[in-house]
């Protein structure tokens, strides 16, 4: 199914107010896969983690991690706090009351305090999460139809056994799609002007005739932004010629640093957020930032 499918229909049941899906994406799209975290931040204890408004509770049992939602369907007391009262089977017991679920499902399989009796069995489930492990990355499924495969979601160079993998987990302020918004030319001229990574390259003025467009690669399907041409330097009305050139002639005589995989060097976009930089941090290699939205 392709992404436009997926992120229009889980928002088409109603579009108020000419509000896109977009625009109510203010969670994220749930019909696809994000990462989690680390597979071995995953150990004997299990792990508290909220992303997409939603809170999981990860739990490993040998080579395999389950998601719950972390709270208990008696007392929503987080299930993250259970103990692991029958290591041979893949359950956890709820730490106030005793209710035990089933990890690969949710169901509630026993209530230790109630005895082996309890009609409260077979009767009650919390919400399981699909999980994934790719690339010693833990991928979670958290959509409202029934999951695609996760390589749909991973970009196709990432997820290649030869592909080294430099990871970086940050948690900064702001609604996903600010982030997501920020990739590209609107900021990279000004902001990153003085940088020091890009001293040797010509930044210019501006750019012009910018045309968004859909193009599929090794990497899979990414929108870029097309421009026609740039601007050096340019006069601007009441305020003077920006940027000044004199004096810094080294500044300019950077060039384009080539393809990666027969990818040019655009900055890229995709679904549910990920943003695609060629030759970043260091030329060929390529920096892909997915933004996970947490509350
Ligand atoms: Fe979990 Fe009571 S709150 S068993």
């Amino acid at each position: 199914m392709s992404t436009a499918a997926r992120s229009a229909g889980e928002s088409n049941a109603a579009w108020p107010e000419g509000r896109t899906p977009y625009d109510r994406a203010t969670l994220g799209f749930k019909n696809y896969w994000y990462p989690v975290c680390l597979a071995k931040e995953v150990g004997k204890r299990p792990v508290s983690i909220t992303m997409l408004g939603e809170q999981l509770a990860l739990f490993r049992r040998g080579e395999r991690v389950f998601a719950l939602r972390d709270e208990c369907a008696h007392r929503g007391i987080p299930l993250s706090l259970g103990k692991n009262e029958f290591p041979e089977t893949n359950t956890i017991a709820c730490r106030y009351h005793g209710w035990v679920y089933d990890l690969s499902d949710g169901r509630c399989v026993g209530a230790l305090t109630d005895g082996p009796d309890a009609p409260v069995v077979g009767r009650v489930r919390v919400h399981s999460y699909p999980i994934e492990e790719r690339k010693g990355i833990l991928w979670a499924w958290m959509g409202t139809m029934a999951p695609v495969p996760v390589e749909d979601d991973i970009p196709g160079l990432m997820a290649r056994v030869d592909t080294q993998l430099k990871i970086v987990k940050r948690e900064t302020y702001g609604n996903w799609r600010a982030h997501a918004e920020n990739i590209g030319f609107g900021h990279a001229p000004m902001l990153h002007r003085d940088s020091v990574w890009l001293l040797s390259r010509q930044i210019p003025a501006h750019m012009y005739n910018f045309t968004p467009h859909v193009q599929e690669d090794l990497d899979g399907e990414w929108v870029m932004d097309r421009f026609e041409g740039s601007v050096k330097q340019a006069d601007y009305p009441g305020l003077g010629v920006w940027p000044e050139l004199a004096g810094k002639p080294w500044r300019y005589r950077g060039s384009r640093s080539g393809d990666v995989f027969g990818i040019r060097a655009f900055i890229s976009l995709r679904l549910p957020g990920i943003n695609r930089v060629i030759h970043t941090p260091l030329k060929g290699s390529i920096y892909y930032e997915f933004y996970v939205p947490v509350t």
